[in-house]
């Protein structure tokens, strides 16, 4: 509890947390206890110094909920977005002190109680004006903050290609692995050309036995500052109908190889005292996903594994994150045998893992997607969950990767498996 509490409120001055906790107040019980609870007949709302009451007071919550919702967030995670909306914001409740004294009282003893207030209120809204360089997302300098070295897995396309372009652009050499020798090679020479930096490809498959030690081995004489476990591929369709080979493949690419590697690399970075490591895991972990079963369940292992790692590696200077992306622009939907249904860039993906790594254990790139997850996995029982997930997924894919449909049950005579008689869809 002491670790999280310093997670928490680490990154920001004592007088930031207390802006932040005030923020969690508003956002998690005054406001909804003001919007639903108190009669519409004594509510009352103050914006730019002016007093609301009833009907438009109601309304006027809404906003102020905005408000602080966004600045909980936005504290807690020191996102760029703040600047400058919330030294603006400060700055409109020291205006509206003046306003509201001037207006609603008489003398010049609470007039000028207002002005005191608006001084101190001005005075926080400089302070936050000049905090900008908090507001930054994530490190800056990975180099610097890391280590040389970055190794990206799955580097021949997609989420992997657009990790080790923002990598080198940001100057860091590259080690780049994938299957596939001649794109991860024209990869490679890109970012060599571009960005002058030094670039190895390793090809070779990470569902063969003995291939994260060779991956490890390959890396273990270099300042290794960034890891991304990225490698990884999709079967979509009929769990009863995929084949046993490719299933064992999944497990071993997403879930087994990337535990693997990382406490093969750890070491390393525990005694550097620095490093990172990122593992590009995906929605499909958050809840069951049908129709992808074994994806799901083998993200869902790479969530709770980087997620206990990012606890466990507190303090050591080594950082973890898992990214959790939605939808994505990439080969993967194709090579899963899904039908194109678009998504966001995969810059977008590495955008956000790159701001948010060193400060939360996981992300999800999109707030209207991380909305839908928080609705769909917190407030909704699992199994309802699982069959929204599925209904959504069967429109993704073509007819025959769909069946075989559980309409299998009215086949005639007991089938093995199922106490009562109907088994398993066939
Ligand atoms: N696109 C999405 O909608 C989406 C959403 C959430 C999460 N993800 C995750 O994002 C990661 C990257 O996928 P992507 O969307 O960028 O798809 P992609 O363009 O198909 O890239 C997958 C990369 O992984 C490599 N790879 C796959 N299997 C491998 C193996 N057995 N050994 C070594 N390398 C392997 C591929 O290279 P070779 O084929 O050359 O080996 C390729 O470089 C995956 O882990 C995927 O699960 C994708």
């Amino acid at each position: 509890m002491r670790e999280w509490l310093r997670v928490v409120f680490a990154g920001r001055p004592a007088w930031m947390n207390a802006i932040f906790l005030f923020c969690v107040y508003m956002a998690a019980i005054y406001v909804p206890w003001d919007l639903f609870l108190k009669p519409v007949e004594r509510d009352e709302e103050v914006w730019f110094g002016i007093l609301f009451h009833g009907t438009a007071a109601k309304l006027l919550a809404l906003p102020h909920w905005f408000v602080y919702g966004a600045g909980a967030y936005g504290f807690l995670r020191m996102r760029p977005f703040l600047w400058p909306w919330a030294p603006l914001y400060v700055l409109q409740i020291a205006i509206g002190m003046v306003v509201w004294a001037w207006l609603y009282t008489d003398g010049w003893g609470p007039r000028l109680a207002g002005a005191v207030a608006a001084v101190a209120f001005g005075a926080l809204a400089g302070a936050l004006h000049r905090a900008r360089p908090l507001f930054r997302g994530g490190p800056r300098n990975l180099r610097e903050r890391y280590g040389r070295f970055a190794l990206v897995t799955g580097a021949s396309s997609g989420i992997g290609a657009a990790f080790a372009r923002e990598l080198a652009a940001q100057g860091l050499d590259l080690v780049l692995t994938a299957r596939r020798a001649e794109p991860l090679e024209a990869v490679a020479e890109s970012l060599r050309r571009e960005y002058g930096v030094e670039v190895r490809t390793l090809v070779g498959d990470l569902a063969e036995p003995g291939e994260a030690e060779a991956v490890a081995d390959a890396v273990r004489d270099l300042d290794l500052g960034v890891v991304v476990q990225n490698a990884g591929s999709g079967d979509a369709g009929a769990f009863a109908t995929r084949d046993p080979d490719r299933l064992r493949e999944l497990c071993l690419v997403h879930a087994a190889t990337p535990a693997v590697l990382t406490r093969l690399l750890l070491p390393g970075m525990l005694a550097r005292g620095r490093g990172s490591v990122l593992f590009t895991g995906s929605l499909a972990g958050a809840q069951p996903l049908p129709w992808h079963a074994v994806y799901s369940a083998a993200k869902g292992f790479q969530r709770l594994l980087g997620e206990a790692l990012f606890v466990e590696l507190r303090g050591t200077g080594v950082d973890v994150l898992v990214v959790e992306p939605g939808t994505t622009r990439t080969a993967f939907q194709q090579r899963a045998g899904e039908l194109p249904h678009g998504g966001d860039p995969p810059e977008e993906v590495v955008r956000t893992a790159l701001e948010a790594l060193g400060r939360q254990p996981s992300v999800i790139p999109g707030w209207l997607r991380w909305l839908r997850t928080q609705v769909v996995v917190r407030l909704l029982p699992r199994s309802l969950a699982a069959f929204l997930a599925g209904a959504r997924m069967r429109r993704l894919l073509p007819p025959e990767r769909v069946g075989p449909l559980p309409t299998a049950r009215a086949a005639p005579g007991p089938a093995p498996g199922g106490p009562d008689g109907a088994g398993p869809p066939a």
